[in-house]
């Protein structure tokens, strides 16, 4: 046992317990100096012959033992390394909640809008949609509101770089003339969209609003059914069970009139917006005009029909209780997130 080769087993062996690597690269050296394909015992091995032959087995125990040694002190540090790595790594909670996609919501004028749509398709009206930027004639003359008529000063009109033929409609009464001068009647059809008005901008006007405009043409369309299909309206988008119509004035329909449906007096905002009255405007609306029919080609002896048209923003403000129209356009977030679960 006194042979050179133990005292070296000896050696490598302390040389073994006193290395004590503190980091991965430190624990691959002591890998490649004990457990690697050229490790320090290796050296040893072929020398195995210059033992006497009682002696080899006793070499070949110690070299295993130092290796066994060598490959227990590598997988407990290798774990131990391992465990503070993914300490590490949990400063973040793997099992916390991840946040939720921020979901958008609809705009309340979408909603109201998407609603009204919805009651009038449900009683065979369908969309119709056209220009914002329009001419003379669509938004006006046709209607009956030549150049020099007073009605135009009911809408005061923005118009586009001096030309008094290109505006921004003022209202979505011009798809009335577009649509019937493309199609025969019978045509039935309502029209969502934006309109502007030069006015000025305070909690109950703005300089852009959306309307719906509706209109029905076909043989024997009578002021009955205009009355039966508002009141339809008004009780699927109010619960309103009375509607009143006043007689009034439009350049494009005759007879004219204004709708109010029953609102209530059950409450003091009733009260407020109703005027003390219990009756609220909603829309005006006539037969249209047998000069309108004709300056779109349609024969007005054969045919009639009616149109409506109403704001959107005044029902939405009354609808969701918002008291200034301002509000509507400028897209505050704390606003908008009030209408993530609502339907439509
Ligand atoms: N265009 C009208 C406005 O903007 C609303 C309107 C009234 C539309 C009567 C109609 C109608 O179709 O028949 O004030």
């Amino acid at each position: 046992m006194s042979h050179e080769l133990f005292d070296k087993i000896a050696e490598l062996r302390a040389e073994l317990e006193a290395t004590n690597p503190q980091n991965e690269a430190e624990l691959e050296q002591f890998r490649i100096r004990f457990l690697g394909t050229k490790n320090a015992f290796k050296d040893l091995t072929p020398r195995i012959k210059e033992l006497p032959n009682e002696e080899k087995k006793n070499f070949g125990i110690k070299t295993n033992e130092a290796l066994q040694a060598a490959q227990a002190k590598f997988d407990q540090l290798q774990s131990q390394f391992a465990r503070q790595e993914s300490q590490e790594t949990n400063k973040f909670d793997l099992t916390a909640n991840a946040y939720g996609l921020p979901l958008g919501s609809r705009h309340p004028i979408s909603l109201v809008m998407n609603e009204m749509i919805s009651i009038f398709e449900r009683i065979g009206f369908t969309v119709a949609e056209e220009r914002e930027i329009e001419d003379d004639w669509h938004n006006f003359t046709a209607l009956g509101t030549p150049a020099d008529h007073p009605a135009r000063d009911m809408q005061d009109t923005f118009y586009l770089l001096n030309d008094v033929e290109a505006l921004l409609r003022t209202h979505t009464s011009s798809v009335q003339i577009r649509v019937m001068g493309k199609q025969k009647p019978p045509i039935r059809i309502i029209a969502p969209g934006r309109v502007y008005r030069n006015e000025t901008i305070s909690a109950r006007s703005h300089c852009q609003f959306h309307q719906i405009e509706g209109l029905f043409v076909a043989e024997g369309v009578s002021f009955a059914d205009l009355r039966q299909t508002i009141y339809f309206f008004a009780k699927e988008m109010f619960g309103a069970t009375q509607i009143r119509m006043r007689p009034s004035y439009f350049p494009f329909t005759e007879p004219s009139a204004e709708v109010d449906v029953y609102w209530g007096l059950n409450s003091d905002t009733d009260y407020r917006i109703t005027k003390g009255t219990g009756w609220l405007e909603i829309l005006g609306c006539g037969m249209i005009d047998p000069q309108v029919l004709e300056n779109c080609g349609i024969d007005s002896q054969k045919y009639t029909g009616f149109a409506f048209g109403m704001g959107v923003e005044r029902i939405a403000m009354l609808k969701y209780q918002i008291d200034d129209i301002r509000l509507l356009f400028e897209n505050d977030v704390r606003l908008l997130q009030q209408f993530q679960s609502a339907g439509y």
